[in-house]
C-alpha cells in the first residue's frame, strides 16, 4: 500500500473507513452519473449549485475549496460586486447544509478590485457577515512569486478561513501537520524537552510556493489550469483538518488538487466542476495516482 495511505488506515482505523465508503457511496448514488470515479473519488460536470442542492445533509466532513475570484479568469463571467458577494454566501450556505455536525469549510480567498473604493480589498471583509458559520481561524498563505509591482507593494498572499459548524468539537489533526524545522529541537526545561519530538505547530501563516509555469521555472505538477492549488497546501489542509477516512468536497474543483491530494492521504472525495475541460484534467490526475497507489501496493 502507499506509504502515505498506509500510515492513515492502520487496522484500528478499517471499521471507520467501512463506514465512510458507505457514506461516500451513498452520496455517489445520490447525486448520480460522475464524469469520472475511482474506489475513493467522483468528479460531477455541472454548476455546484445545482450539485450542491443535491448533496444529503451533513453527510461532508471538510470542504477544501478556491471558488471563483469575480476577477475576470478565464473561466468566470464578472458579476457586479453586490451580486458576487450573494453568490458567494448562497453556495456557501448549501455547503454548510451539506456539512456534517463536527465538519469544516476550509476557503481560501483573495482579493477584488472596486471601483473608487479599492484597488485589492480581500474578499473575507465583503463576506464575513454573510456567513453562517464559526470562524475558527485565518490562515494567511504566503508565496514568492506573484505580480511584480513598482507603485504599491507586490502581492504574495492570500487567505484560507477555516470555519466549523461546532465550535467545541472539529477536526484538528496537529499532529500530522506539525512542522519538522525546530531551531531548538533539543532544548530542555526541567529535564524535558521543551519541543513536541514531532516538531513545532505550523502556526497561521504558512509558506507555501505557488504553481508556477513558463520555461525553466515550471512547477512539477503544474497542468493547463490557470489557479491550480499547490499539492504541498492541499495536503496540509486535507491531513491537519479532514478525518482520517473522511469524505472532503471541492465544489470547485479546477484541475482536480484536492482529489489528488484525498486521495494520497486516505481520504473519499468528491469534487464539482463546470468546465468539461478541466474535468478531464482532474480525471487524468485522479487516474494517474490511484495507478500510483497500485504500483506501491
Ligand atoms: C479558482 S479555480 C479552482 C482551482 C482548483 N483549486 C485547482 O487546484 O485547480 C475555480 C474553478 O471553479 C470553476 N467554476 C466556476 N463556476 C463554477 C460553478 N458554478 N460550478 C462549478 N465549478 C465552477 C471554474 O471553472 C474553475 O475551474
Amino acid at each position: 500500500m502507499n506509504q502515505a495511505v498506509a500510515e492513515f488506515a492502520p487496522d484500528m482505523l478499517e471499521d471507520t473507513r467501512v463506514a465512510d465508503k458507505a457514506r461516500f457511496d451513498a452520496i455517489v448514488a445520490q447525486l448520480g452519473v460522475p464524469y469520472a470515479k475511482g474506489e475513493s473519488y467522483a468528479i460531477y460536470n455541472g454548476d455546484s449549485f445545482d450539485l450542491l442542492k443535491q448533496l444529503p445533509k451533513s453527510s461532508i466532513d471538510l470542504t477544501f475549496t478556491s471558488p471563483p475570484y469575480n476577477i475576470g479568469k478565464a473561466y468566470e463571467n464578472i458579476m457586479p460586486t453586490e451580486a458576487y458577494v450573494n453568490w458567494c454566501a448562497e453556495w456557501i450556505e448549501l455547503v454548510r447544509a451539506a456539512t456534517d455536525e463536527k465538519g469544516a469549510l476550509m476557503l481560501n480567498i483573495g482579493y477584488v478590485a472596486i471601483e473608487g473604493i479599492a484597488k485589492n480589498i480581500p474578499i473575507s471583509y465583503l463576506i464575513w457577515n454573510r456567513i453562517k458559520l464559526f470562524l475558527q481561524q485565518e490562515i494567511v498563505w504566503n508565496y514568492g512569486a506573484g505580480v511584480a509591482a513598482k507603485k504599491f507593494l507586490s502581492p504574495r498572499n492570500e487567505k484560507l478561513l477555516w470555519y466549523v459548524k461546532n465550535e467545541k468539537e472539529y477536526t484538528f489533526n496537529l499532529d500530522d501537520i506539525r512542522d519538522p524545522d525546530v531551531a531548538y529541537p533539543n532544548q530542555k526545561k526541567k529535564g524535558k524537552l521543551r519541543c513536541n519530538t514531532i516538531g513545532k505547530n505550523p502556526s497561521d501563516v504558512w509558506q507555501i510556493a505557488k504553481v508556477t509555469s513558463g520555461e525553466g521555472r515550471s512547477s512539477k505538477e503544474r497542468t493547463p489550469h490557470p489557479a491550480q492549488f499547490p499539492l504541498d497546501l492541499c495536503e496540509r489542509v486535507i491531513k491537519g483538518f479532514a478525518p482520517a477516512s473522511g469524505i472532503v468536497l471541492d465544489p470547485f474543483l479546477g484541475s482536480g488538487s484536492t482529489v489528488d491530494a484525498c486521495s494520497r492521504w486516505g481520504r473519499f472525495s468528491i469534487g464539482f466542476e463546470i468546465k468539461e475541460d478541466y474535468c478531464e484534467i482532474a480525471a487524468e490526475r485522479a487516474e494517474a495516482r490511484q495507478r500510483q497507489i497500485e504500483i506501491n501496493i
